[in-house]
């Protein structure tokens, strides 16, 4: 195929979609989101606080307006709710129901099979220590807020920022300071974006002993968001300009936050061409406009400490490894195994699938590169919307086309992805 070319404007970041919503719904007064993205997983959370009482609708000039309840207003929802495919909603929703919601009444939580499978006591654990009574130890389960929520002091046994946001949210509902302490920092949306919506908190420290602290029992103050530009989804892009040859593609209102840009990072020492430009604010968060062209790329050996930065990008950095010269390795990447599927064994079968040597020792993930990979294999997505995207990218660059299973939940992540990549250039048949 010729190269991509073209521009686009990417979806808004997922991550900081959800919490915009679950701030703005327990803040006093009206906040008003721009560029929300409307994927399954973001509209799953919106039901799941309309369901407890906030309103949430979406203006004619595309914007989402949300009527917050004020702190402890949410109501205790009178069915379940369910989260679908979403880890972040499902998990983010744990701590703001226990610290937000009238006590002594049950909210019962639901998804899908993928997400009744992921561990959830990551963040129920926590959350008994802060008094909340929690029924299950994976979805189906149901969250019994006390009437007196206990602040903790906890230092997660995992990186996660799902869990650390979980428990900032929860600890608004207590009285007296929530501290976390990371050994491993991670995306710091929540922190931004509390802070902008009048929360007491503070970040200190650096890398291994990183703290964030918050102050519970402050009002928080409905603040209008723009949503940054998701560098999860651009990851597909970028890595598909690099390796379908002759490309040259602009990526607009890029988020660059440093918790989030390790594929860059290591695109960039691949000898990937990619150009960041034009840096503004908005919101609490950087964004930039991401120039990419055609590149011929090296092999990586990317670290235990960078996963955090990047750890939704492996299926798309796996490809970008397919198509290098040599052999890759990715160090620590224990949490792939419970995403939406077991990615590291997707990567793995689907890579293999198409002619391109790859195996895991241990957490390291191992991808023999070799220019271009032979394709025309079958892959199985395991209902999984970034292993999906990911081998659609890898078809782009092979000898001869390769099919996926399943497309349909790619729009739990990003619903205009197929369109995107045509408008680009990319050729996809169904
Ligand atoms: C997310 C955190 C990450 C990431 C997920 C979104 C978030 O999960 O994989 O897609 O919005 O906080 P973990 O916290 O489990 O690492």
């Amino acid at each position: 195929m010729r190269g991509l070319s073209g521009a686009l404007a990417l979806p808004g970041d997922k991550s900081i979609s959800h919490r915009a919503l679950m701030l703005a719904a327990i803040a006093t007064g009206t906040c008003h989101i721009s560029g929300l993205l409307e994927s399954g997983d973001v509209l799953a959370t919106a039901e799941a606080l309309r369901q407890c009482g906030a309103h949430i609708d979406k203006q004619k000039n595309g914007t989402w307006r949300v009527i917050g309840v004020g702190t402890s207003g949410l109501r205790a929802p009178t069915k379940a709710l369910d989260f679908g495919n979403s880890g972040t909603g499902a998990r983010l929703m744990m701590g703001l129901v226990s610290g937000n919601s009238n006590h002594n009444q049950k909210v019962r939580f639901c998804g899908d099979a993928s997400l009744s499978s992921r561990p959830m006591q990551r963040i129920t654990a926590p959350l008994a220590k802060m008094a909340v009574q929690i029924d299950g130890t994976q979805l189906p389960l149901t969250i019994t807020p006390p009437p007196h929520l206990v602040p903790i002091d906890y230092t997660p046994p995992i990186a996660s920022a799902q869990v650390k946001s979980a428990l900032l949210l929860a600890g608004l509902g207590a009285r007296g300071a929530s501290i976390i302490r990371e050994a491993h920092p991670t995306r710091d949306h929540s922190e931004n974006m509390l802070r902008l919506f009048g929360a007491k908190i503070e970040c200190y420290g650096e890398a291994a002993h990183h703290i964030v602290r918050l102050e519970g029992h402050t009002p928080l103050r409905a603040c209008d968001i723009a949503v940054a530009g998701d560098p999860s989804s651009a990851a597909f892009a970028m890595v598909a300009a690099l390796i379908v040859p002759g490309s040259d593609i602009t990526l607009r209102n890029m988020m660059v936050n440093p918790h989030r840009d390790g594929l860059i990072r290591i695109l960039q020492q691949m000898g990937g061409k990619i150009k960041i430009s034009d840096q503004r604010q908005v919101a609490g968060e950087t964004i930039a406009d991401i120039h990419i062209s055609a590149s011929t790329l090296r092999p990586c050996t990317t670290a235990a400490d960078i996963a955090p930065a990047m750890i939704d990008e492996y299926p798309a950095l796996a490809i970008a490894a397919a198509c290098a010269d040599g052999t890759s390795s990715m160090a620590g990447l224990g949490e792939l195994r419970v995403k939406e599927s077991d990615r590291l064994a997707a990567i793995i079968d689907g890579l293999r699938a198409n002619g391109v040597n790859a195996k895991a020792q241990g957490d390291t993930l191992y991808v023999e590169g070799g220019k271009p990979p032979k394709g025309g294999g079958m892959v199985a997505t395991h209902h999984d919307h970034r292993i999906a995207m990911a081998f659609l990218v890898l078809g782009l660059a092979a000898q001869n086309a390769i099919s996926v299973d399943d497309i349909t939940m790619i729009a739990t992540s990003y619903p205009q992805f197929i369109n995107d990549m045509k408008s680009l250039g990319a050729h996809f048949d169904h």
